[in-house]
């Protein structure tokens, strides 16, 4: 066995290794080489311009879309990898804001993404402020066809939603889930209001308990400087990376459900029955 788990919901998937300009300049004799699953995976464009990857030297079926490389790693996915059509819509600007390592499973990782109530306090004067700590009922649907969660009608008061944003507003929501390690955000647009921005959450399992957490944007902005947009988004991360690190365990318990969230968090209730209802196991304590 090349990858350290059984679990098909993460051999079966498509999982990225990173940015697909990762492999910029690389050749079989130098390839870009990281870790997923446990097992180092090799990437590299060969002499016919192909994108290929190898895992003990075995070939993986590689995809690049979205900018990013998707490896599927028994190489037989049970279905195509998850739409993301905001990513080429007219009139929104792609910022690839790369990844960050965590110490913590992949499963947290996006639990972490899914919960509005820890804005006011880890994120403050960013996504939340004090004492505005309500969380407004809000709608969790499946969608059974694409096999994915929505959590819609959320909204929250920010003081500053975005590097663009110069006031507070109340900003409107949607999580969308499509596999347990990747996940887009939807907010409103602080340029443009009537439109909603789109953060993809792409977690690289590096371990059961490590991850690389990519970020790409797909916002209304003209005007913000690239660097400032990928800046914002890395106080963000950077300020969820020492809470979720300091988890315990690092990986999410889902064994009779035992940890109970609280009230508001019908998006993680939602997430982890989905994962339960999956058999989700890698990152996860289940016996
Ligand atoms: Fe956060």
């Amino acid at each position: 066995m090349i990858f350290d788990t059984s679990d098909p919901n993460m051999l079966d998937s498509w999982l990225t290794i990173g940015p697909q300009t990762r492999l910029k300049g690389t050749s079989q004799a130098n390839p870009y080489r990281t870790i997923l699953l446990g097992a180092e995976v090799s990437a590299w464009i060969d002499q016919g311009e192909n994108f290929v990857a190898q895992s003990n030297g075995k070939w993986l079926m590689l995809h690049t879309a979205y900018g990013y490389l998707w490896v599927c790693p028994s190489s037989k996915p049970a279905k195509p990898l998850f739409a993301f059509p905001e990513y080429a819509e007219a009139g929104r600007r792609v910022v690839d804001c790369d990844g960050i390592g965590v110490a913590v499973s992949g499963l947290r990782m996006i639990e972490n993404f899914l919960d509005m109530a820890h804005f006011p306090y880890v994120h403050a004067s960013y996504l939340g402020e004090l004492p505005q700590t309500e969380v407004a009922p809000y709608k969790v649907s499946v969608d059974d066809e694409a096999d994915e969660i929505w959590a819609i009608e959320c909204k929250f008061y920010q003081p500053r939603t975005s590097k663009s944003a110069t006031t507070g507003m109340e900003v409107q929501y949607r999580y969308r889930m499509m596999q347990p390690m990747t996940a887009i955000l939807y907010k409103t647009a602080f340029p443009r209001p009537g439109e909603m921005d789109a953060i993809g959450l792409f977690v690289q399992p590096v371990t059961q308990e490590s991850i690389i957490a990519y970020c790409l944007l797909a916002f209304f902005d003209d005007t913000t400087p690239q660097v400032d947009m990928i800046s914002f988004q890395h106080t963000i991360f950077g300020q969820d990376k020492p809470i979720l690190e300091n988890q315990r365990p690092k990986r999410m318990p889902l064994r009779g459900m035992s940890e109970i969230p609280t009230r508001c968090d019908a998006a993680s209730v939602a997430y982890r029955r989905w994962l339960v209802s999956k058999g989700v196991s890698y990152g996860a304590i289940v016996d």
